[in-house]
């Protein structure tokens, strides 16, 4: 038995049935037994692979496009380049060099990396060490002043609560012990309403899922505050919908491939689609926009990626021109990341839409 299973069962047993954002929080950021803090899970021989690692050209459009931001905001001295989630550091070192011709954006950039896991920050210092980085537990020790916020699938892996509606009453989705002691969903006792559930599904057919993630919320709230008093913007892509659909997306993926989400915890990644609406709502006050979501394909495309890619293929050797060709169709094919992927940017009101949202 795992170790991280076995606190799973010691605690439902002293308490009762623990919410399925609990459930995530410990498997995902237990600090010993952790899915993140203990390994780096990405690439072929990890887990899953992201955007970055596809394809340089996607750090390069971020880096790119954060230089336009910086111009927009006025190209303040000194400005805060943030990533959330930074993985391998892939997308930050893509993206930093690609903005070095930017003109003085490069002097002007302080890189802050918030990540959980020692594993994946020591891959960070690596990729990263010509620039210095600065790292945090989480956003709310980032230094105040002008920043630029980037998260690629950052959101799908914080927690999540589940609630599921039966005979016009709703119940939490809890994660309990079968009579065999395994981990399974429980439901809390009915209630008539409940106040995290959205008023556009609170009447919703019964058998119907809602997911709410309020920790993606309270970030983003905290994200547009900063950039509503000290100027900036922020990009948000990841898997996701516009919030108007209701349904269970929780899920686990383990090399490659969709697992049972209560079977090896702490040896799988969870997470769950991103609800692009009420990210909005949050970003969305007197002084910042939310922008988009647009579809990844149609982002990428808008900020040049089959120029990008016209270009690099004339760079190399005929023998890699199909992998650009491969990495272009991944990250912009409808049936691929193009359209399953999102991307939302929240920007002040009292500047243009930053680049990509021009007309969204
Ligand atoms: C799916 S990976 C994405 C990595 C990278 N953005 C990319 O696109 O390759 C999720 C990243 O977020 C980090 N992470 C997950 N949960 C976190 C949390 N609650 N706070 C900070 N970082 C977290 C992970 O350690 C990892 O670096």
């Amino acid at each position: 038995m795992s170790e991280l299973l076995d606190i799973l069962r010691r605690e439902i047993r002293l308490q009762g049935p623990i919410t399925l954002a609990r459930y995530m929080d410990i498997c995902l950021a237990h600090s010993d037994h952790g899915y993140y803090p203990k390994q780096d899970p990405l690439g072929r021989a990890g887990d899953f692979t992201t955007a970055p690692e596809i394809s340089q050209m996607f750090g390069e459009l971020i880096g790119l496009w954060a230089g336009v931001v910086w111009q927009q905001m006025g190209q303040p001295s000194a400005v805060n380049l943030v990533e959330l989630g930074p993985g391998r550091g892939t997308l930050m070192a893509d993206a930093l060099r690609a903005a070095s011709i930017v003109p003085s954006f490069p002097d002007a950039i302080a890189i802050h990396l918030v990540e959980i896991s020692p594993a994946l920050r020591a891959v960070q210092a690596e990729a990263l060490a010509a620039h210095g980085p600065a790292w945090h537990d989480n956003d709310t020790t980032l230094p105040a002043g002008p920043l630029i916020i980037i998260a690629n699938e950052f959101f799908d892996a914080l927690p999540i609560l589940q609630f599921e509606r039966r005979a016009s009453l709703w119940h939490e989705r809890l994660v309990g012990l079968a009579e065999d002691g395994q981990l399974c969903f429980v439901l809390s006792p009915p209630q008539s309403t409940n106040p995290m559930v959205p008023d556009s599904h609170k009447n919703a057919p019964d058998g119907t899922i809602v997911e709410v993630c309020p920790a993606a919320w309270n970030i983003v709230a905290r994200l547009a505050d900063a950039v509503g008093q000290h100027g900036g913007g922020a990009l948000i892509i990841d898997y996701g919908h516009d919030g108007r659909r209701a349904g269970d997306t929780f899920q686990a993926v383990k090399d490659h491939r969709f697992h049972p989400p209560f079977e090896m915890p702490g040896e799988v990644d969870l997470t769950a689609h991103v609800d692009f609406g009420a990210l909005a709502s949050a970003a969305n006050t007197l002084s910042t926009i939310a922008y988009g979501p647009l579809a990844q394909g149609p982002f990428l495309e808008a900020l040049g990626i089959r120029e990008r890619a016209d270009v690099l293929m004339k760079e190399v050797p005929a023998a890699l021109r199909d992998e650009i060709r491969s990495a272009l169709a991944r990250l912009t094919g409808t049936e691929e990341m193009g359209a399953l992927f999102k991307v939302m940017a929240i920007a002040r009101s009292d500047t243009p839409p930053p680049p990509g949202f021009e007309v969204a």
